[in-house]
C-alpha cells in the first residue's frame, strides 16, 4: 500500500502574521511517496533533488511521523521517499513541506485517525527539528491549503481563512541560503505598544480583506514593520526590489517566511507575470542565481 503526495511549498507571515499567517502556493512543491513497510520502523528511503540526512530521526519527514505513530501507538513502520524541488533555507516551506507531506500520507495510510489540528502538531515537530522552533505557520498552510491563520499555539488552534479568486502570488528565491534559525536568532524579543498597534490593525485587516475580497485592503495590510526592518538586510536588493513591486501595480510585497525569498501578491495572471518579467530583467543583471515561481493559493 503506497501514496503519493504532492507537498506543497507555502509562504508564512505574510509580512502582518509573523509565526501566525500562512498560505500554500499550489504550483511549487515537492513529491513524496510513503508506503507501509513490515519492520515497524520509519526509513526516508530515498531523497532527490538534495543532500539530505536518511536518518529518520535527523530528518524532518521521519521525525513528524514518529511523532505521530508515537501518538496513535500503533506497531507499523513506514517508508519514505521524497523528490525535493524545494530548496532547503528557500524561505517557502522546505521543512514544512517535507514534515506536512509525511504526516498527511502516514495519517492516510492509517486511515485518517487524526485531524488537520492534530497533523499540524506532529509536523511542527519538524519544524522543531528544522529550526529550534515549532512554528505552525508553514505546516498549517501545506496541510490545509489557501491562508492558515494561527489563533493560538497552545492550546493549537488553527483556522482556514478563504483566499480571493484573483490573488497570485510572484515568489524570487534568490540562490543563497538563509537558515530560519539564525534570522530568528537576530529578532528583538520586545515589541513598542506603537508597533504592536500597527501590526495587529494590518493583521486584522488583512483577514477582513480575505473575506470581503478587498484588494486594496489587502495590499494596505501587508505592513510589517517589526520583522522585515531587521531581516530585509539579508535579502540582496530588498528595498529595489519592493520598488519595482509598487510600480508594477503588486498589492504588496515582503518576506517570504525567514528569507531570503520575497513574495509578492498580485491581482490576477497578467498583473503577476509582468512583475515576474521585470523582476527577471532586473535581477537578471545583478549576477545572483535565482528562481522565480507565479503561483496560484
Ligand atoms: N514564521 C517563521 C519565521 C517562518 O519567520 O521564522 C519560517 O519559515
Amino acid at each position: 500500500e503506497e501514496l503519493r503526495v504532492f507537498a506543497p511549498a507555502t509562504v508564512a507571515n505574510l509580512s502582518c502574521g509573523f509565526d501566525v499567517l500562512g498560505c500554500c502556493l499550489d504550483s511549487v512543491g515537492d513529491e513524496m511517496i510513503v508506503r507501509k513497510n513490515d519492520l515497524n520502523k520509519t526509513r526516508i528511503t530515498k531523497i532527490t533533488g538534495q543532500d539530505l540526512p536518511l536518518d529518520a530521526d535527523q530528518n524532518v519527514a521521519g521525525v513528524a511521523v514518529n511523532a505521530l505513530l508515537k501518538d496513535l501507538e500503533v506497531q507499523q513502520g513506514f517508508d519514505i521517499e521524497i523528490n525535493k524541488r524545494i530548496k532547503p533555507g528557500s524561505g517557502i516551506g522546505s521543512s514544512a513541506a517535507s514534515s506536512a507531506g509525511a504526516v498527511f500520507a502516514v495519517n492516510k495510510l492509517l486511515g485518517d485517525p487524526f485531524d488537520k489540528t492534530q497533523l499540524v502538531s506532529f509536523a511542527m515537530k519538524g519544524e522543531l527539528l528544522a529550526s529550534g522552533n515549532a512554528h505552525a505557520d508553514n505546516v498549517a498552510p501545506a496541510l490545509m491549503g489557501g491562508f492558515s491563520l494561527v489563533r493560538s499555539y497552545c492550546p493549537l488552534e488553527v483556522l482556514a481563512l478563504p483566499v480571493p479568486e484573483d490573488l497570485r502570488v510572484v515568489i524570487l528565491h534568490p540562490l543563497i541560503e538563509i537558515k530560519t534559525r539564525d534570522s530568528r536568532s537576530i529578532i528583538k524579543q520586545t515589541v513598542s505598544l506603537k508597533s504592536a498597534i500597527n501590526q495587529w490593525g494590518n493583521l486584522a485587516a488583512f483577514i477582513s480583506a480575505l473575506y470581503t475580497n478587498d484588494y486594496d485592503l489587502l495590499g494596505r495590510s501587508l505592513v510589517d514593520e517589526i520583522v522585515e526592518p531587521v531581516r530585509s538586510i539579508l535579502i540582496p536588493y530588498f528595498r529595489e526590489l519592493k520598488l519595482l513591486s509598487q510600480d508594477c501595480g503588486a498589492l504588496g510585497f515582503g518576506i517570504s517566511g525567514s528569507g531570503p525569498a520575497v513574495y509578492a501578491l498580485c491581482r490576477g495572471d497578467e498583473n503577476a507575470q509582468k512583475l515576474k518579467e521585470e523582476i527577471n530583467i532586473f535581477y537578471g543583471k545583478k549576477g545572483i542565481d535565482f528562481e522565480l515561481h507565479v503561483s496560484k493559493i
